[in-house]
């Protein structure tokens, strides 16, 4: 991590942090645009043909949003308020694929409306329920069936969504019910896709590699019978590290998966999409937030800071391990619990750990926290939300 002239930078811009807590009011996410726009472009040079869409709720903040549309990347959302955002921020509806497994006959109702790219269904009822909105509508849907293909890539078993124990996808002996669906609904429902998503936080590709080759001959299969289907949508989930950044170890772990995605799909002649969000917004972000009390008891030290779980619940959800540093580099070290102010005993940042000594009034920044931040944040205690700076 950069510290210049003692004070910690993010990206590899080096951007200083300490200057946006001159008139520090509350927590700040803080999230560098330019760094995206690396991470987004080395991630086109690998997928190559790939379109990206990205995955909005990793961070659906505007300024982002726009920069990415700019650099030529469609949405992946789950929600109308995620349509609306998308929307809001420059997306066009044929920039849009709208997955999720909840999606309300209110939601389909609009994106029918709206005439979104393309619908990600994920449960016959719900490829129904479309099949006959768009038939009272007048309207003819296009959609991509996610498959859900039983598949471990040992990840947190809450980011976990390619196992046949989770809710998401569609199991594959389902799809001759699907086919019949689909043809009985042929005027109102073009079946364009085939798509699958995994999980997130994947670093190691055994598992999805056999998940390409299982739904590429799915794929083949469907196209004989369906010469509409024209897209394959291999979803997001490529993970990043925490304990440290090391770009360079990642970005050969891109190449990794990209030449498993590439290789496998290479004879299929469709068009590829894929949804990522953590790998392109993650490591951009920042958590800024203030040193209240150092409290000693007779068991640990804690660091009590003014933003907890309610602005960034990884840690307290999927036991994550962000990086905490102080703005301003210390030559000493402490070791404390770093915990927020939330009245719940699961509200911590890191425990029993080891970090550059601060004091009351000191500022400190939970690294990282650009995906899954902001976008999980709640008003739980009725504390408020965290500020947003783009840098
Ligand atoms: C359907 C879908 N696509 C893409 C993503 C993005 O995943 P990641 O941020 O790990 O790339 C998610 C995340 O949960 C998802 O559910």
């Amino acid at each position: 991590m950069e510290y210049v002239n003692n004070e910690l930078c993010l990206g590899p811009l080096k951007k200083a942090l300490l200057p946006l807590c001159a008139n520090y009011m509350r927590p700040i996410y803080v999230y560098d645009l330019d760094f995206i726009s690396q991470r987004y472009q080395a991630m086109k040079r690998a997928l190559g043909p790939t379109r990206l869409f990205y995955a909005v709720k990793a961070n659906p903040n505007v300024e982002i949003l726009q920069r990415l549309k700019r650099l030529g990347a469609g949405a992946d959302v789950v929600s109308l308020g995620e349509i609306k955002r998308a929307l809001e921020s420059g997306f066009s509806v044929q920039d849009i694929v709208y997955s999720g497994v909840g999606k309300t006959r209110h939601e389909i109702t609009e994106a029918l409306k709206l005439g979104i790219y393309q619908i990600n269904v994920e449960s016959l009822p719900e490829l129904e329920r479309i099949g006959s909105l768009a038939k009272s509508m007048g309207k003819k849907a296009s959609v991509a069936l996610r498959l859900n293909p039983d598949i471990d890539i040992k990840t947190h078993p809450y980011i976990a969504t390619g196992l046949k124990d989770n809710k998401f996808g569609m199991e594959l002996s389902l799809i001759p019910e699907l086919v019949k669906c689909l043809k009985s609904h042929e005027d109102s429902i073009e079946l364009v896709g085939v798509s699958l998503h995994l999980g997130s936080m994947m670093m190691e590709f055994s598992g999805y590699k056999e998940a390409l080759q299982i739904l590429k001959k799915i794929y083949v299969d469907l196209q004989k019978q369906f010469p509409t289907l024209k897209r394959f949508d291999f979803g997001g989930g490529l993970g990043i590290f925490y304990d440290r950044l090391d770009l360079e170890l990642e970005e050969s772990l891109l190449r990794d998966y990209a030449k498993i995605t590439l290789e496998t799909l290479s004879d299929l002649n469709c068009e590829l999409q894929s949804e990522p969000g953590r790998w392109l917004v993650g490591h951009c972000g920042a958590l800024i937030t203030q040193v209240q009390y150092i409290k000693k008891t007779s068991a640990k030290t804690f660091l009590v800071v003014d933003s907890g779980m309610n602005h960034l619940i990884r840690p307290s959800l999927y036991e994550a391990d962000h990086l905490i540093l102080p703005l301003v580099k210390s030559q000493e070290n402490m070791k404390a619990d770093v915990v927020g102010p939330i009245c719940e005993s699961s509200d911590f940042f890191a425990k029993d750990r080891t970090l550059g000594k601060v004091s009351e009034g000191d500022f400190v920044a939970v690294m990282d926290s650009g995906a899954y931040g902001y976008s999980m944040a709640s008003v739980y205690n009725l504390q408020e939300l965290p500020l947003e700076i783009c840098i």
